[in-house]
């Protein structure tokens, strides 16, 4: 199998199988945001304690690029200080912009979406989950009311 069709089983797995998929917990920080191109939506919810991004759900539908990366992003991000959630949107965005090419160790399953800079189309769909945890971090979307509505 060549690396090109492991990443795109790593992709349609978290298309498939997202990780972190319902309403975020009461009083996350949340934001929404749509690709002008297709319509595509997904919301991010991201529950910060202390500084630290102590969970991290989305909900969306799309293409299994946007899905996929927004279910690797709620992986990667949930646990981590918020200053090093920001650090690593910054870095994904870089490696979409094929100036970073990050190690897997660092990224793991993310790196999955490296091939995207090929197709520069759907560069959007794989860094809207992105834009979306970024607003929501700066407290630029809302608090979420919790999952029981
Ligand atoms: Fe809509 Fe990818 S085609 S986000």
């Amino acid at each position: 199998m060549s690396l090109d069709d492991l990443y795109r089983e790593v992709i349609l797995d978290h298309y498939k199988n997202p990780r972190n998929k319902r309403p975020g917990p009461e009083g996350a920080l949340t934001s929404t945001l749509n690709n002008p191109l297709c319509g595509d939506e997904i919301t991010v919810f991201a529950r910060v304690e202390d500084g630290k991004v102590t969970e991290v759900t989305y909900q969306g539908q799309g293409c299994s690029i946007s899905q996929a990366s927004a279910s690797m992003l709620t992986e990667a991000v949930g646990g981590t200080e918020v200053e090093e959630a920001g650090e690593l949107a910054r870095k994904f965005r870089g490696m979409m912009a094929g100036e970073v090419d990050p190690s897997e160790d660092e990224f793991g399953d993310l790196i999955a979406l490296k091939g995207v800079v090929k197709y520069p189309i759907r560069i959007k769909c794989a860094v809207l989950a992105w834009d979306v945890l970024q607003e929501a971090l700066r407290g630029e979307g809302s608090a979420a009311g919790g999952a029981s509505h």
